[in-house]
């Protein structure tokens, strides 16, 4: 998870590596560096932290260099020091890597057993040594890169200058993703094609074992048998490249204030507005369909679970969904006549990625709702459907969230339809409400004061406790996480109905309860967990839909009123107000809402 970029450039690189890495910071920003070669000299600059603090240092002490990689860390091997920060040097050899190697342990005692000694605790530093004990065995660098890379397991994207070699850069990639850009008289290795972006637009993906190695003209591209091989080398959007903030404070203010006309794209491609029909990429025969499985991590999940309730209710089709990470490894029981799909912005999440292989190996069939149309979930299965909602920068994912609840309600709907549940009438029915979602998000997007004059209390508080029911459950479990992500106060999202059975001890004056309570067939219920709740001092905050709002008991702390729509988009609707609270509350607390503690937006180890 953390971010690479590679220049073998005609003119200095250094403050197009630092520009590289801040598009990078997604991924990982515990601290930051880059190298490059100076007349067969490698020279590195490092520093703990953020990009700006490697800027300063660059600044006192500035790296002029035609060749020139770096790298943004999220730590896992060793904490976030300068030290430990990318590159690492050994001998002749710098690098960077993202990824894990999980046999550095043994190689390390191997190579200490050579007489070599090691400056950091990373796995990241085995590697440089590794690639430098099979240079001073005689190989070349390639040969040597290769030689290294057979005795490594675990997961790596890597760029690797060589002291000496002032006119090439080599890269490998297995578990973790690398891209080979394509400029002109110029040549790039990066994450993605973000990355890249500034540069160029055309760009090649590196396979599984893919090693690499380019000059200002070319790349050459071996396979894991050490076979020449070319990738197709495509043209990108452009959209990759535009990441800007505009007007707003954070990235994460912008992307939820983005959601209507995120979601208005992701419809849209779901969608034929002429007839009011579904109309879903892809030839999926939902009608012989059995079962789907959905597998994702964190609010990809969330979403997941709501595609659940909605699938399953509309269209009678049985959905699990399940947390990647333990799908992966508890041997689940597969049958035929299901489709996967995997659930991930990024498309590259690693345990995501690993279900996904693991049901294609079972003979299912597959498919991805991602983000990154590029991304290796996105190569990976037959059918590709993507959300269009523009990158996502914040780390706490908002608009790449509903837009997966627009690409799931839509696929509950012609589901529904060809399963033969709903008649073409209510078909249309339901696509004309799920037009009308972008205007109402906009209108609960709207409730921005009511949620900042909340924010101040909830910001004093140690827990928070989120309820819900029906579509409302996934909801609260997606409120808690976006205030334990940003925030770090600690929050529960709870099904309302198991608040009898433990959460109700929780309950004090000093604990607000956020009940997501629209006026649907569960509100009495849920307007009766409200009383139960206040009846012990709890401090409610209830969100709700105007005919709720008349409905509710009195006695709440706070009301908020969100539009009232048709259940069918009221998870869109009431997903505003959840996010806007937790980004204010995190401004109260002066958190650094779009890159918070120990977090990455993509998470590519496991
Ligand atoms: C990280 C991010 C979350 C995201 C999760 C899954 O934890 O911080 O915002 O939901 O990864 O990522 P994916 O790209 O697979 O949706």
């Amino acid at each position: 998870m953390c971010g690479i970029i590679g220049i073998v450039g005609t003119k200095p690189v250094a403050e197009r590596l630092i520009e590289s890495l801040k598009r990078l910071e997604y991924r990982g920003y515990d601290s930051a560096g880059v190298a490059g070669v100076v007349g067969g000299h490698v020279q590195r600059r490092r520093a703990a932290g953020k990009i700006k603090a490697l800027e300063a240092v660059l600044a006192d002490d500035p790296l002029v260099a035609k060749v020139g990689i770096g790298h943004t860390r999220w730590a896992t091997h060793g904490g976030p020091s300068t030290r430990n920060a990318h590159p690492h040097t050994a001998g002749r050899v710098t690098l960077v890597h993202n990824g894990i190697i999980e046999n550095y342990a043994e190689l390390r005692e191997m190579l200490k057993g050579e007489g070599r000694s090691f400056d950091s605790e990373t796995d990241t530093e085995v590697i440089a040594a590794l690639v430098d004990f099979e240079l001073s065995g005689g190989k070349p660098p390639l040969e040597a890169l290769k030689a290294a890379l057979d005795k490594l397991s675990g997961a790596y994207a890597l760029a690797v200058v060589i002291e000496g070699e002032d006119e090439f850069i080599m890269g490998a990639r297995k578990g973790s993703p690398l891209v080979v850009g394509y400029g002109d008289g110029e040549m790039f290795l990066g994450s993605d094609a973000l990355a890249v972006g500034p540069f160029t637009n055309r760009i090649a993906y590196l396979e599984e074992g893919d090693y690499v190695a380019i000059d200002r003209h070319q790349a050459r591209i071996f396979d894991v048998h050490g076979q020449p091989v070319l990738r197709e080398v495509r043209q990108v959007a452009a959209s990759a490249a535009l990441v800007e903030k505009g007007n707003y404070r954070h990235f994460m203010e912008k992307e939820i204030h983005d959601q209507p006309e995120g979601c208005q794209r992701t419809i849209a491609a779901y969608v034929d507005t002429l007839t009011d029909r579904t109309a879903i990429p892809g030839g999926i025969d939902f009608a012989a369909l059995e079962r789907i499985q959905i597998v994702a991590c964190g609010t990809s999940y969330i979403a997941g679970l709501l595609g659940k309730y909605m699938i399953e209710q509309l269209a009678d089709l049985p959905v699990d969904v399940e947390i990647a990470s333990e799908f992966r490894y508890r041997q689940p029981a597969l049958r035929g006549g299901s489709l996967v799909i995997a659930m991930s912005q990024s498309g590259e999440t690693a345990d995501t990625l690993a279900a996904l292989r693991y049901c294609q190996a079972k003979g299912m069939q597959s498919a991805a709702v991602v983000n990154a149309a590029e991304s290796t979930m996105a190569r990976e299965v037959d059918v590709v459907w993507p959300i269009h909602c523009g990158p996502e920068i914040g780390v706490a994912s908002t608009k790449a969230f509903t837009a997966q609840i627009c690409v799931l309600t839509s696929l509950a709907v012609a589901a529904a339809r060809a399963r033969g549940r709903i008649d073409e009438a209510e078909e249309q029915r339901l696509v004309r409400v799920l037009l009308g979602a972008p205007r109402l998000i906009a209108e609960s997007i709207n409730l921005d004061s009511a949620v900042r004059a909340v924010a101040a209390e909830i910001a004093k508080a140690q827990d928070v406790l989120y309820l819900g029911r029906g579509p409302m459950y996934p909801l609260a479990l997606e409120g808690a996480l976006k205030l334990k992500e940003i925030s770090y106060i600690h929050a529960e999202g709870y099904a309302a109905g198991e608040l009898k059975h433990g959460p109700i001890a929780l309950v004090d004056e000093q604990t607000p309860i956020v009940i997501l309570a629209p006026f649907d067939s569960y509100f009495e219920k849920s307007a009766s967990n409200m009383s139960e709740v206040m009846a012990r001092g709890g401090q409610v905050v209830f969100i709700t839909d105007p005919q709720g709002e008349r409905q509710a008991p009195a006695g709440a702390r706070v009301v908020m009123t969100a539009p009232g729509s048709d259940p069918l988009i009221t998870p869109l609707v009431m997903s505003a107000p959840i996010q806007l609270l937790a980004y204010y509350v995190a401004l109260q607390k002066g958190a650094d809402v779009d890159q918070p503690r120990n977090l990455a937006k993509s998470v590519t180890v496991e």
